[in-house]
């Protein structure tokens, strides 16, 4: 496929062409090979398709929230052709061969791969970790999203045999003795230990959904310090501020205060990547108070509009949050996350000149459950390519 006529991150004119699923040249008024099928992309703007770091696709145990075939129809439609799948799931992923049956699924619908996370400890019971001894070298990363582990001896071991390993512990930092009666010193308190224990340890970690200003000045400091220490905000950490929204999300939407610090922590390449924590959950379950939102449809939307048109940020460094930066934490970078010769080809298509209006019941995800429901936007997805075919093409 050869797409023309397209802009770059930088409004420059950008041509590419796609070949054996992978990107075969970039560039412009590039001739076009005979019998190529042509994409006529005037108007738009080209990046490297997203992957996101933090994804909820519910299966095995919460199908009637979403499945794979909707959360990938979702992430197709929100330009991702890779995700990476939180282990609370009923029940817990907490072995290899549940992991590889998600992956393996994802790959046969054939819109959008995923990495299927393993849990830190057994069925997040908390306690046992003898798992993760025994895991195979295809499982990279293990998290206790949802939770958090509570016990500092515990997640001591843990980050010993990670870094033995070589995996990497993505945490959900939340002390749950503390969240109840103050979130913001539960995330804190958390945040402050997993770094230390990165640093103590040599591990690797990734932060998931930072959202206080205090936590991501932890991380920034870590990271100064040469600690393996990578993070991710949200989209709607970004966006809402506790003025604007009343949503039940964990972490909570938080001050005006902490959005500033977590763009100025964007500015001064803190952030890693940018994580959609794409939370479906029915209205039903919403109405019984669970925790969450869907995102990745609106991902891109809602950061072009927020951190480009509003506070000024070049696009070509959202296009690293959502591209790159997250391939870089997932390992994928050797062949995913940049628009050069020789990486796959996955390629996004965005309208940025337009403003769009979200409308939740058309989302592609089984849960409507979107805040952003008759939003205005900027950057809506015109198309996903994975591969070098169409996994979504936006109705014109
Ligand atoms: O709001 C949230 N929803 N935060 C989490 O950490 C988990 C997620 C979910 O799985 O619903
Ligand atoms: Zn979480």
């Amino acid at each position: 496929m050869l797409i023309r006529h397209a802009k770059d991150c930088n409004g420059r004119p950008c041509d590419v062409w796609l070949r054996g699923g992978k990107i075969a040249a970039v560039g412009v008024d590039l001739p076009a090979p005979p019998q190529e099928e042509i994409f006529e992309a005037k108007g738009l703007t080209v990046l490297p398709a997203f992957i996101d770091p933090h994804c909820h696709w519910r299966t095995p145990g919460f199908e009637y929230k979403e499945d794979i075939a909707t959360g990938s129809a979702a992430a197709a439609a929100g330009g991702y052709t890779f995700v990476n799948l939180m282990p609370n799931t009923k029940p817990v992923c907490s072995d290899a061969e549940t992991a590889r049956a998600v992956q393996r699924k994802a790959a046969e619908i054939g819109l959008c791969d995923a990495n299927q996370c393993v849990s830190i400890t057994q069925n997040f019971d908390g306690r046992t970790l003898d798992h993760l001894l025994t895991l195979p070298e295809d499982v990279r990363f293990i998290s206790e999203d949802g939770h958090g582990v509570q016990d500092n001896a515990v997640m001591a071991r843990a980050f010993a045999i990670a870094t033995e390993r070589g995996l990497t512990v993505m945490s959900h930092a939340e002390d749950m003795e503390v969240s109840p009666w103050d979130y913001r010193l539960a995330e804190n308190l958390e945040t402050l230990r997993n770094c230390h224990l990165a640093e103590y340890y040599g591990t690797r970690l990734h932060m998931c959904h930072v959202s206080t200003r205090e936590s991501i000045d932890m991380v920034r400091q870590a990271r100064r310090r040469g600690a393996l220490v990578s993070c991710e905000v949200t989209p709607h950490h970004l966006w809402f501020d506790d003025k604007r929204l009343q949503y039940k999300v964990n972490p909570p939407i938080r001050t005006a205060e902490d959005v500033k610090a977590l763009v100025a922590a964007i500015r001064d390449g803190t952030v890693s990547c940018i994580g959609t924590d794409h939370a479906p959950h029915t209205a039903e379950d919403k109405a019984k108070g669970a925790a969450g939102m869907v995102g990745l449809e609106t991902a891109f939307a809602v950061c072009y509009t927020k951190l480009c048109r509003m506070e000024g940020l070049p696009l070509e460094m959202l296009s690293f949050l959502m591209s790159s930066g997250t391939a870089q934490v997932l390992d994928l970078d050797d062949r995913k996350g940049l628009l050069a010769p020789g990486y796959d080809a996955d390629v996004v298509l965005a309208d940025l000149d337009h403003m769009y209006t979200v409308e939740a019941a058309k989302l592609h995800s089984k849960s409507k459950n979107s805040p952003y429901d008759g939003e205005h936007l900027y950057g809506r997805i015109v198309a996903t390519i994975k591969a070098g075919k169409f996994t979504y093409r936006s109705e014109q």
